[in-house]
Formats: structure tokens, C-alpha cells, sequence
């Protein structure tokens, strides 16, 4: 080999290795926190809108794919008539259609799974999601907004149809009072106290928040 052409593949090795060097290699964290990210899934059941609100709440801090679960057959618009169905459905155990199937639900390791309070427990279309949907190995991560009584046994029974996910501590909050004529109440300063218990509660459970 020539001696100009050896200078010249010397040159160009050296420069390929120093614009390497330059260039942002992506992190172990980087990739990292892009894959948690990508894997987050949040599904929540909402009839006026409160918990859809925190379930949005959720996903400014943390991304990943919201997902609403919906009825094949709606609950009627009367909030009495609701109610008894509710109970009626609680007492035998009927567990209502979903038109909500989530077919990749394996690919996601993180799920939000959000509610509001029915008849004090767990609302019947949940029940049905989770009994309909594999998240063994998964972390499960419950939410909740309420009348004011609280979540009830939704935490509960969200930890038995999940029994061989990671279920972790749950956030609840007061939401709509929907027996009062009181629907949709997540906007000005309850929406911002809100936005600062999800915040909170995140990084007191140790999920990844991305601001
Ligand atoms: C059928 C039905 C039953 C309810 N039962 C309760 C209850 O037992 N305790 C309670 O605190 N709130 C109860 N609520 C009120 C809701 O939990 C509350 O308004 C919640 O914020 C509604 O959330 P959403 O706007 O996402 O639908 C009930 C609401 C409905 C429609």
C-alpha cells in the first residue's frame, strides 16, 4: 500500500471515531424510560367524565395508551334506573358485555385501572374487563373518584380479579354527585388539586412521571 493511501485510511478512521464519539449515544436510561413509557396502558370506566378526567391527569405525567371502557349495551341515562341495575347485577354477579377488548393487553406491563365508585364497591363493566383480560405478571395500578363515600371495596376487588398481578396502593378522590344533580366537577381549583394528589400519589408509588 501506498504511503498517501495509508495516511488517507489512518485520517478517515480517526475522523469516523471522532464523530462517533460526538454523537448522543441513547443511555441505558433513555431507553429505559422510553420503553416505560411505551408500555403503559390506562383504562378507565367514566359516565360523567370525572374519572376520565384523572385518568388524563395520569397521562400528562406519565404517557403511554389511554383506552375507555365501554358497554355493548348502555346503562340508561336516569342515574335511579342505573343504580338499581347496578345492584341488581352485584346481587347475581352478571357481568355486562364489553365492547372494549384490548388484544395486544400482553405488550404493556403497567395498567392504570380506573372506576368510579358504584353501590360502594367495584362497577359491573370493570369486574367484566378485568375477568376478560390476562394481567398476570403485570403492575396494576387502581384509581378512583367518588360521591364522598369513598372507593369501598373497589381496591379490594380489583386485587382479587387480579391475583397474580403486582397491585399497588390506589388513588381515590371525591368526584360528581351524580344523585344531586352534580356531574362533572374536574375543572379550576379542584382540577389542580387533583392534578397535584395524582403527581403526589405517583411519586409516592414509584411510577415513572415524565415532567
Ligand atoms: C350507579 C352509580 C352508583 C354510585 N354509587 C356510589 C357509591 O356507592 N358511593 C359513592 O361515593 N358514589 C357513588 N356514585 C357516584 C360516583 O362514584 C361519582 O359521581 C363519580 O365521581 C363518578 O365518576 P365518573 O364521572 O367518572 O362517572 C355512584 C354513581 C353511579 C352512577
Amino acid at each position: 500500500m501506498r504511503l498517501r493511501t495509508l495516511c488517507w485510511l489512518l485520517l478517515a478512521s480517526l475522523s469516523s471515531a471522532l464523530s462517533a464519539s460526538t454523537q448522543q449515544p441513547a443511555t441505558t436510561e433513555t431507553i429505559a424510560a422510553d420503553r416505560a413509557k411505551d408500555s403503559i396502558l390506562i383504562v378507565y370506566l367514566s359516565r360523567t367524565k370525572n374519572t376520565e378526567a384523572v385518568a388524563r391527569m395520569i397521562h400528562e405525567y406519565t404517557g403511554g395508551r389511554m383506552v375507555p371502557v365501554d358497554v355493548v349495551k348502555p346503562y340508561p341515562a336516569n342515574y335511579q334506573a342505573t343504580v338499581q341495575q347496578v345492584d341488581r347485577e352485584n346481587e347475581t354477579g352478571f357481568l355486562p358485555a364489553l365492547k372494549t377488548k384490548i388484544a395486544d393487553i400482553g405488550s404493556y406491563e403497567t395498567i392504570f385501572v380506573g372506576f368510579p365508585t358504584w353501590d360502594m364497591t367495584l362497577p359491573p363493566p370493570m369486574k367484566s374487563f378485568l375477568s376478560s383480560h390476562d394481567l398476570a405478571g403485570k403492575t396494576v395500578v387502581p384509581f378512583n373518584t367518588n360521591a364522598g363515600y369513598g372507593v369501598g371495596t373497589g381496591f379490594q376487588k380489583v386485587k382479587e380479579l387480579c391475583p397474580k398481578s403486582r397491585v399497588l396502593g390506589g388513588l381515590s378522590m371525591k368526584g360528581g354527585i351524580e344523585r344531586d344533580g352534580v356531574l362533572f366537577v374536574m375543572e379550576g381549583r379542584k382540577a389542580e388539586e387533583a392534578r397535584n394528589d395524582v403527581r403526589e400519589w405517583l411519586r409516592k408509588i414509584g411510577v415513572a412521571a415524565r415532567r
